[in-house]
């Protein structure tokens, strides 16, 4: 499936909300927030990230073959300008279909900012082989609580520097 980004609209809230709230996904991930399913903090964050001038924050919709459009999920940059950081999520109907590749790629054409960086767990396979296909090297591992899992896990942290 085709894929492009465009800014986040309200409408796209609710399906990020979802997907979001997705228990394998959020297993996954790690690193989330402390209640995935508190609508207001999730109300209150998308409304900061969509206000603050450093983010990039973009929809990841897939175009059908029969012209329709999908939200798949969402991308985004954040962050000062010592340590910008990547950040993509994709609803888990979508797995496995190269769409979280193509959006990290379609995110580093719209913004060049160098370097980026990317953490991880270093259990989520998946996401490791996203940054590595899409240029990012480890630059190192680190110690971080993770929400999702109720414990300290390794992360990985990858850096983009072309
Ligand atoms: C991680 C995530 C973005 C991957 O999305 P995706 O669209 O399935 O990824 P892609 O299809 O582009 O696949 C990228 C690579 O990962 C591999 N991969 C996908 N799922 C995998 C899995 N469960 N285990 C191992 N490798 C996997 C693919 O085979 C592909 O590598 P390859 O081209 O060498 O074969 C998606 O699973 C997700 O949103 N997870 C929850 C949120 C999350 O973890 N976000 C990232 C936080 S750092």
């Amino acid at each position: 499936m085709r894929i492009s980004l465009r800014e986040v609209r309200d409408g796209d809230l609710p399906v990020f909300f979802q997907q979001m709230n997705d228990a394998v996904a959020v297993e996954m991930a790690a690193f989330t927030a402390e209640d995935p399913a508190d609508r207001e903090h999730f109300a209150t964050h998308w409304r900061r990230v969509r206000n603050d001038p450093r983010v990039v924050a973009r929809t990841v919709v897939g175009h059908t073959e029969d012209g329709a459009e999908v939200v798949v999920g969402n991308a985004a940059v954040f962050g000062g300008p010592e340590e910008r950081e990547i950040t993509y999520w994709i609803g888990r109907e979508h797995w496995g279909h190269g769409l979280a590749t193509r959006a990290l790629r379609a995110l580093l054409a719209l913004v060049p900012d160098r370097p980026l960086y990317g953490r991880v767990a270093t259990d989520n396979v998946a996401s490791v082989r996203v940054m590595e296909k899409c240029g990012f090297v480890l630059s190192h591992r680190e110690k971080g609580y993770a929400n999702a899992r109720g414990t300290e896990i390794e992360e990985a942290v990858f850096r983009l520097d072309t």
